[in-house]
């Protein structure tokens, strides 16, 4: 069988990441194929278990990405989601078949409440779909991921049955879902429990906790699942995900090796990476990391009150569970100004948790030049605004030339902006109620297009005047939106940046879209 990790490795948790599959799902948080892979690629050297790549029926685009991740991870197991449809099986079989570890993760609802209303079927009908599915996708691959939609609220005796009926046809992987957030923690571990003393060779199979955060529960929750017998975890980095996102990798794996005393498991991810994937899944998404987020936030080993400072500068166990250098945050006294050399530069980019290839890091290299000549202080969270603003640029159609507004108390305001198209360089100004109207406007009169502006928010990455703006926008193209992220000392080119981060995702998305259609 190929699975990570046998049944019987019993304190071995398995990490399961969905951050491009349930992660993407996120309203706005989509990636490009590129970016994707990236992500992919972390993963797989930090050690992640499975990566779920995607949902291959969806569209084109997703088959592909998942081909792409299946043919390019060395070590994680890949896998592709299917409704338990026999064509979304089909497509997942052939999307992870390219894997040197492929599995089909196949799922269909199980509690009363799915069943009445999204799917029309009685309690027998579902129990035939998960026989004839699951002896589908084990005919395909030999490694089976079978999930409850909705365990949590599904009742225990039904659920029984359904486990039952999966691990007969074939089901390597048994994954109790709470889907919508309802669990708590006793409750999930004692249904786990329930479930592998009854069904009937329970022990052949790995059970999977997947845990959504709606109620702020999802990380107790997947513990507590842990506890009842689980092991494997399916979780995102930064806790991405539909609603109030998934369980947060980081927050799993740091639970586990700070409190073995009272969790006695193992994981197979190298934790010094662990800040380096959040920076990246949060340059690629857009999504802000909360300054105060467990494990991965700005100010999780800040220590701001004298009292905390005192008990650190004595003896840093006194207010610190784990160090900051085990998630990958070194320490470093390094001040970088505009006299700073490349070396400095890339330990420093060491030390905040990133590592560049080679052209990337020279081209950091060059626009943290340009920064210190116009910033007198340049701090580490501008350095990570401006390596951000590259990996988020990186694959970028449509791209910043030059912005230069007139603005002020005599309106209107106007914008006049040079922009690269795919390689040509065009000119247009605009006007608009205010400099970062006229900034879109004429953004929208170089690139036309009808999506719509949903958010637009700055905040200072750094106190002071001089401090960089950071600028989230948020457009809506027919109810599919797509977040954009941009930073500059000038909150107006921060502004333009951020339009056209969203923008070209939208352009991607497109040509994704316009390929399928002509296939
Ligand atoms: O939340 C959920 O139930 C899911 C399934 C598809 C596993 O994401
Ligand atoms: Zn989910």
């Amino acid at each position: 069988m190929n699975s990570p990790v046998s049944a019987s490795d019993k304190d071995r948790v398995v990490i399961f990441d969905t951050t491009l599959r349930d992660g993407e799902q996120c309203p706005g948080a989509s990636m490009t194929p590129e970016e994707k892979l990236d992500v992919a690629e972390i993963l797989d050297t930090m050690g992640v278990d499975i990566i779920e790549a995607g949902f291959p029926i969806a569209s084109i685009g997703d088959f592909e990405s998942v081909v792409e991740v299946a043919k390019r991870t060395k070590n994680a197991v890949v896998a592709g989601l299917a409704r338990a449809i026999p064509g979304d099986i089909a497509r997942a079989g052939e999307a992870v078949r390219h894997a040197r570890r492929p599995r089909i993760h196949t799922f269909v609802s199980t509690s009363p409440i799915h069943l009445a209303h999204q799917m029309r079927k009685s309690e027998e009908e579902v129990l035939e779909i998960i026989t004839a599915t699951v002896t589908q996708a084990r005919n395909l691959v030999d490694n089976v991921e079978w999930s409850a939609m909705d365990a949590t609220r599904t009742p225990i005796a039904y659920l029984l049955r359904c486990v039952d009926a999966a691990i007969k046809a074939g089901a390597t992987t048994i994954n109790l879902p709470d889907t919508v957030g309802y669990a708590t923690p006793d409750e999930y571990r004692a249904m786990f429990r329930t479930v592998r003393e009854t069904v009937a060779n329970a022990d052949r199979v790995v059970f999977s906790v997947h845990c959504h955060d709606d109620l702020g529960l999802a990380v107790a929750n997947s513990l507590a699942g842990v506890e009842g017998g689980a092991r494997q975890v399916e979780c995102t980095i930064n806790g991405l995900g539909e609603r109030a996102g998934n369980a947060a990798l980081e927050e799993i794996v740091m639970a586990i090796k700070t409190r073995g005393d009272v969790l006695p498991y193992t994981v197979g991810v190298d934790t010094t990476m662990l800040t380096r994937a959040s920076k990246l899944v949060s340059a690629v998404t857009s999504f802000p990391v909360q300054y105060n987020k467990a494990i991965v936030g700005r100010n999780a080993f800040a220590h701001e009150s004298g009292i905390h400072q005192d008990g650190m500068l004595k003896e840093s166990s006194t207010y610190e569970i784990m160090t900051p250098e085990s998630v990958g945050v070194s320490k470093t006294s390094l001040v970088m100004g505009k006299h700073s050399g490349r070396h400095a530069f890339r330990d420093k980019l060491k030390a905040l948790g990133y590592e560049l290839g080679d052209n990337a890091l020279e081209d950091a290299f060059r626009r943290f030049k340009d920064l210190a000549d116009r910033k007198k202080d340049v701090y580490d969270e501008d350095i990570e605004a401006l390596v951000d603003q590259g990996i988020l640029t990186a694959h970028d159609r449509v791209k910043l030339v030059s912005l230069s507004i007139i603005a002020g108390t005599r309106g209107p305001q106007r914008a006049t902006m040079k922009l690269d198209i795919g390689g040509e360089v065009r000119t247009e100004e605009a006007e608009g109620n205010g400099p970062v109207d006229a900034t879109f406007n004429a953004i929208k009169a170089l690139v036309p297009h009808d999506a719509k502006l949903e958010l637009y928010q700055v905040h200072a990455v750094t106190e002071g005047t001089d401090a960089q703006a950071e600028v989230s926008v948020r457009l809506d193209a027919k109810g599919s939106p797509v977040t954009g992220r941009g930073s500059d000392p000038d909150t107006l080119v921060a502004s333009a940046r951020a339009y056209l981060s969203a923008l070209n995702k939208l352009l991607a998305r497109g040509e994704r879209l316009h390929a399928q259609a002509a296939e």
